[in-house]
């Protein structure tokens, strides 16, 4: 049966995701009513607060609003100028009058009869939630709005706990002793904001992880890592691939082999870290495996060390009053040697953040749209087996804020009809066989995601349904230029000079 156009959406988050589906959905001809739900006190997601001096770790090129080109942000942006951004883009598209701030989306209830969902919200000023039907959910809650603390017994601990979101202000680290732990991009940035302003500094990282550097041997990160005939040479094929692209991928194995070989000495070499810290899995393994990558300039990093921060590997065991209590393989190794005790006062937990989508529906909804406990089971990462939901932004990639455009633009599209809603028959073969090339690499990850070498095949599947993608030259050419925001773009808009657009009008705001 084919659903029907919506008349009402709800978006939950106001993160890039949510801003971009909110703008696109809004062109539906038959939309009366779209209200995008914010739980905070305003629009941005991530870009909203982290710790002091945070940004993205791409260029402008490649994180900015396509549809608003990259005026005003640095090359790196910080997280102050993508704020802004965030802000510019709902006034020039006119979207802050669909939006409710503080306004926190509690339960999503099937409705009985039609399609759709029955949204418990709830004001930050209000005592009681309220409800409201909408035909069409979309849940654009991100990956990183829920921070996460390792469940540790601390109630001895004299000093001050922070998750690095919270390391807002470098204040916080003056003249203290001060252990980071993790080892993702927040962890190393704190760790350099700590060896500046600490007494002392020493981050703890159980897993030590490839970091990969701005600039590889003088070229540009994204000339290689985001770029198609990078992902073509170094990375077997994704689940699509054509018999023949699958061949030429065992073809390539040994090549592919040798490359990672010689590639990984050059990029240790970029960071010269202690010894300690050199990753026990592959690199190829982490990019594979959809592990986020840090990007670093390796001269802070570098400079942290030679001011005498440490890094140590090993697994934070527990806190006493005045430290961390840190077993390191040195210890388990020498046969009950004590563990590492490490004097502090201020702990920073760079341990990541925890999925916040799941806790929004009840458990036989949440069984439909998570039957293998893997995280949402996606069609092209999107929809569920549900009707009247979809999911933006649940893919890591390293220029998200372009992904998730682009998955605006498809699901506008489906939802006017432009694309047909695949039925069971298409969409479950295309699931599963996505799942099985999915676990090949990343058994159990509880992520929907697309890991960054493959965002193109990702693209690509998007950008055919909508007819966008260019030809010949054009196409050829493309192998070779990184992704960013301005070429998709440009794509987009030549593919719509020939095609009939989504007539639009506007929708009467009711937030
Ligand atoms: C410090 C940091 C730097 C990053 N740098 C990069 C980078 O360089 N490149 C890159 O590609 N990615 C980067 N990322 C990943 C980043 O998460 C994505 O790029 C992108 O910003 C995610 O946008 P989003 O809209 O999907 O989610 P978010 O930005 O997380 O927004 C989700 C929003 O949903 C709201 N929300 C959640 N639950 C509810 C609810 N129940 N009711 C109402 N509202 C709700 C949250 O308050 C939040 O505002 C970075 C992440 C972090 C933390
Ligand atoms: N653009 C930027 O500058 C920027 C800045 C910050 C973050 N980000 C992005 O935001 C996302 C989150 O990054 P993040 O660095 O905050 O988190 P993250 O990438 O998830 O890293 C979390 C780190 O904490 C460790 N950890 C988790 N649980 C632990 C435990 N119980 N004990 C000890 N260590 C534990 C992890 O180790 P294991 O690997 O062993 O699990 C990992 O090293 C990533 O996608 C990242 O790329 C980008």
């Amino acid at each position: 049966m084919v659903e029907a156009e919506p008349r009402s959406i709800a978006i939950v988050g106001g993160g890039v995701a949510g801003l971009q589906a909110l703008h696109s959905l809004l062109q539906l001809p038959r939309v009366e009513k779209i209200v995008l739900f914010e739980k905070s006190d305003t629009i941005g997601g991530v870009w909203r607060e982290n710790y002091f001096g945070y940004g993205a770790q791409v260029k402008r090129d490649q994180y900015s609003f396509p549809e608003l080109g990259p005026a005003g942000l640095d090359l790196y942006p910080t997280g102050a100028q993508l704020k802004a951004h965030c802000h510019a883009y709902c006034e020039t598209f006119g979207l802050w009058p669909y939006i409710r701030l503080s306004t926190d989306v509690q339960h999503l209830t099937r409705r009985a009869g039609p399609s759709g969902f029955r949204v418990a919200w709830k004001r930050a000023s209000d005592a009681e939630s309220e409800e409201e039907d909408f035909d069409f959910v979309v849940m654009a809650v991100g990956n990183f709005s829920k921070p996460f603390i390792p469940e540790l017994n601390h109630s001895h601990f004299m000093g001050r706990i922070l998750h690095s979101s919270e390391l807002v202000d470098p204040e916080m680290l003056q003249n203290h002793h001060v252990v980071v732990v993790g080892y993702g991009k927040s962890a190393l940035d704190c760790f350099i904001l700590a060896s500046k302003f600490a007494s002392s500094a020493t981050l703890v990282a159980r897993r030590p992880a490839w970091i990969l550097p701005q600039r590889f041997l003088g070229i540009p990160l994204e000339y290689l890592a985001s770029t198609r005939w990078f992902a073509h040479v170094v990375f077997p094929p994704y689940y699509n691939a054509s018999r023949l692209r699958r061949w030429i991928g065992v073809f390539l194995w040994p090549l592919q082999a040798l490359l990672w070989w010689i590639l990984v000495p050059i990029l240790w070499f970029h960071f010269r870290l202690p010894r300690a810290m050199w990753p026990s899995h592959s690199l190829a393994w982490q990019l594979w495996h959809g592990h986020s990558v840090s990007i670093c300039d390796p001269a802070p990093l570098k400079e942290a060390l030679r001011r005498g921060a440490r890094m140590l590997r090993g697994q934070l065991l527990g806190l006493t009053g005045t430290g961390c209590i840190i077993g390191t393989e040195s210890a388990a190794s020498s046969g009950g040697e004590a563990p590492v005790l490490l004097t502090a006062d201020v702990v920073v937990f760079a341990t990541g953040y925890q999925e916040s989508w799941s806790k929004l529906f009840d458990e036989e909804t949440l069984k439909a749209l998570d039957p293998h406990g893997e995280g949402p089971e996606l069609y092209k990462l999107i929809l569920p087996d549900l009707p009247g939901l979809a999911f933006l932004g649940r893919i890591l990639t390293t220029c998200d804020i372009v992904t998730s455009f682009v998955q605006a633009q498809w699901l506008q599209a489906l939802l006017a009809h432009q694309i047909p809603r695949p039925a069971p028959a298409v969409r479950q073969p295309t699931q599963k066989s996505y799942r099985e090339w999915r676990r090949s690499f990343a058994p159990v990850v509880g992520h929907t995601m697309v890991a960054v070498p493959r965002v193109f095949d990702y693209l690509d599947e998007l950008m055919d349904d909508l007819q966008v993608w260019p030809s010949g030259r054009d196409r050829f050419l493309g192998l070779f230029q990184p992704l960013t925001a301005q070429t998709l773009l440009a794509a987009m808009a030549r593919a719509r000079a020939t095609a009939s657009p989504v007539q639009g009008r506007r929708v009467v705001p009711v937030a």
